[in-house]
């Protein structure tokens, strides 16, 4: 096991204000202080090699447990390991063997070429010069961006600034990786690209890969395994498969049809959830979804028809409002 996390809390403590002149005046003498429960009691190990999707809405928990787990910061609750080792103590060994990248965040200096960063880090890291060389050739060479290396930072597109960002933050092979929103703001062509690297990332090298984000493909593409928290709170933890075989009550029937058929005509079978003639899809309950589509079949003139599962997106939507319930 590379990663356990046993009834981690982490609470910010905010100092609140009252509105207005008097609500400052007020919170000059007494200060009121109110606990955010960013992170409330969750635990989930994770072993070597393994790519693991961490989802939830904004606000979830999902930077803060990256973070606990990164050691930037300390828990309020809870026991958090990572490699054998406590994050928070920040060990220069630790640091060396993980990695978090985060979409928003960048190490990179910007006045000069992405290439400085690299050799800084590898004196950071103490990163033999072979070792070195064999590690940025092979980075660069999964990137595409052997052009770029002398490119001063600032006149880099964000989808090529993002390359950087990664290869700076792999360039001492770490053997853990938290990739926090790796795709955020990147167009669809990136996104993927980006996507490709990180799973031939993770096989090549074994390492061990916790990943959020709020792309749902990326999740889709990349993890067989997902966790996924709201509100501090674990709701999920198991195979994406499983999420959709517990959760979607439903399936989809995809149809195209021969001639016009009525809306009412179609609704009779199922809920008409969209239709752009000779488009058509219905959602029907999802033990009666052989039985559907042979009335279908049956009744009306088809010309093609599929059952597909529901989107993630939407089992995930009703995963929290069940819970929430
Ligand atoms: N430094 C902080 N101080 C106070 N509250 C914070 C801080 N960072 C995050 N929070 C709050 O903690 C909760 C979880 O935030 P975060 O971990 O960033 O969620 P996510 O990454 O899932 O969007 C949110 O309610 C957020 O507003
Ligand atoms: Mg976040």
């Amino acid at each position: 096991m590379v990663i356990s996390v046993s009834h981690l809390k982490k609470y910010y403590r905010i100092h609140k204000k009252e509105p207005g002149v008097i609500g400052s005046i007020t919170s000059l003498i007494s200060r009121t202080y109110e606990n955010v429960r960013a992170v409330d009691d969750i635990s989930f190990s994770i072993d070597e090699g393994e790519l693991v999707g961490f989802i939830g809405p904004n606000g979830a928990g999902k930077t803060t447990t990256l973070k606990c787990l990164s050691g930037l910061l300390y828990p309020t609750s809870g026991k958090v390991s990572v490699l054998g080792y406590t994050p928070f103590e920040r060990k220069h060994e630790y640091l060396k063997k993980i990695s978090l990248v985060m979409g928003q965040k960048n190490q990179l200096w910007w006045d000069l070429p992405a290439i400085e960063t690299f050799l800084l880090n590898k004196e950071i890291y103490e990163i033999a010069d072979d070792q070195y060389k064999k590690t940025l050739n092979e980075l660069v060479d999964l990137l595409e961006v052997e052009s770029l290396l002398k490119v001063q930072v600032r006149k880099l597109s964000l989808g090529e600034r993002m390359k950087m960002e990664l290869i700076a933050a792999l360039i001492h092979a770490p053997q853990v990786l938290f990739l926090d929103e790796p795709t955020i703001g990147l167009d669809v062509v990136m996104q993927k690209k980006m996507r490709d690297f990180i799973k031939e990332y993770n096989t090549r090298h074994a390492s061990t890969i916790l990943l959020t984000s709020h792309y749902m493909e990326d999740v889709r593409q990349l993890a067989r395994r997902v966790i996924i928290i709201d509100h501090g709170k674990l709701l999920y933890d198991g195979k994406l498969d499983n999420l959709v075989k517990r959760y979607a009550k439903h399936k989809v029937l995809s149809i195209v049809l021969e001639t016009y058929v009525s809306p009412d005509k179609l609704s009779e079978v199922g809920e008409l959830v969209e239709y752009d003639f000779p488009h058509a899809v219905i959602r029907v309950d999802r033990g009666a979804s052989n039985m559907a589509a042979s009335q279908i079949l049956q009744k009306f003139p088809v010309d093609d028809l599929n059952i597909e599962e529901p989107d993630i997106e939407d089992i995930i939507r009703d995963v929290f409002t069940k819970k929430n319930a």
